[in-house]
């Protein structure tokens, strides 16, 4: 018998947050970002449930490679741009649009005649990566020079909240002084710009985790007027069930001791598939219902998460027994909401999938 987790992810559903990104962007062309193996759903169903997208926007050469073999033949642009200066002959075979953020990128296409197609990086207060807004324009005069096609981009640090600096507004500003009279297209928003900040969009936005159909902020209630799709379910059975006394403690460290008798399910799912070793007692987990007619419930964890189980309280789950399926994350229940209890957000646990978890594309 095979272990009973398993990833499945929804390609209708990818193609349906897409349509829901082109209405809120209008007019301005989608890069879809799908690095780490497109959030961890695989670049397989990246392709197959986004293929209306303008370009992939990505970071690998490999993955880029592997597009062009299934025939994607639309922009690819590679969000790090030139790792080193050899890869350049790639970047030219592949059709591939680059990112330039260091000067050191800059003097490699300048040795170069054969026209690229760039995004020119403005560092307007991220500190990560990106010209200064001094050097940008010797940055793009240098590449314009040489005939390459350069564009402009620059990524924001807090689109996703109001109480930080630098705002997206401040952003704008020191973009919006620092291209002022260069030619060229722009590229601002990540998924939270263009959920909530539709001024500052530009001629190419850059969504990745709204449509996986998982919020920016890392709470799903944020997201809920935007009308996505949850795009990954995360499922496994109950592969055991214990019958607690009074008293009897759960799984490594014995952090979860029993108040009253009661019975413990055993899921096939740990840290070593993925799941978050953090998350604490109470974290939700959602069990099917008695019959397929039936609506499942939320059952809290209760024991530390190991490497390849999680316990669960079954008490309000009379009828879990072993083989009832359950959904770590999903359709029933928001990887935001899980994310939350393990101090983290929804893309940590999604590009996380371990290797070893089947994955099944529908
Ligand atoms: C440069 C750049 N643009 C766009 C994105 C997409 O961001 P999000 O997944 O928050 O939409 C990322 C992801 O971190 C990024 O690094």
């Amino acid at each position: 018998m095979e272990r009973p987790i398993l990833a499945s992810i929804d390609t209708g559903a990818l193609s349906h947050n897409l349509a829901r990104v082109r209405e809120l962007v209008g007019n301005s062309r989608i890069w879809s970002v799908v690095k780490a193996r497109a959030y961890g759903h695989s670049l397989k169903a990246a392709l197959a449930g986004l293929g209306q997208t303008d370009g992939f926007a990505l970071l690998d050469l490999d993955d880029a490679r592997w597009l062009r073999a299934q025939g994607w033949d639309k922009r690819i642009l590679l969000l790090e741009g030139l790792f080193n200066e050899d890869d350049l002959s790639s970047v030219i075979e592949l059709r591939c649009d680059l990112v330039v953020h260091c000067a050191e990128q800059v003097s490699w296409l300048e040795k170069q005649s054969h026209p690229i197609t760039v995004f020119l990086k403005l560092n307007s207060g991220m500190n990560r990566l990106g010209f200064t807004p001094d050097a940008y324009r010797l940055a793009y005069h240098r590449l314009h020079a040489q005939g390459h096609h350069v564009h402009h981009m620059t990524h924001f640090a807090n689109a996703d909240r109001v109480d930080r600096e630098p705002s997206v507004g401040a952003q704008m500003e020191c973009f919006s002084k620092t291209i002022d009279g260069l030619q060229g297209e722009t590229s601002l928003a990540n998924s939270a710009a263009v959920l909530w900040h539709r001024n500052a969009l530009g001629d190419w936005v850059r969504p990745g985790i709204m449509l996986h159909g998982i919020s920016p902020t890392g709470a799903y209630k944020d997201i809920e007027h935007a009308h996505l799709k949850t795009v990954m379910s995360l499922s496994s059975k109950i592969i055991a069930v214990q019958e607690l006394q009074a008293g009897d403690a759960v799984g490594y460290g014995a952090r979860y001791v029993a108040k009253q008798a009661m019975r413990i399910g055993v899921i096939a799912c740990g840290y070593a598939d993925g799941y978050p070793r953090h998350a604490v007692d109470g974290t939700p987990v959602w069990v099917s219902g008695p019959t397929d007619k039936t609506s499942g419930i939320i059952c809290p964890i209760a024991g530390q998460v190991s490497m390849d189980m999680l316990t669960i309280d079954l008490s309000h789950a009379p009828w879990a027994t072993l083989g009832t399926s359950v959904e770590l994350w999903g359709k029933n229940l928001p990887v935001d909401d899980v994310a939350n209890q393990a101090q983290t957000i929804g893309y940590e646990l999604v590009c996380a999938i371990a290797p070893r978890v089947p994955v099944e594309i529908i």
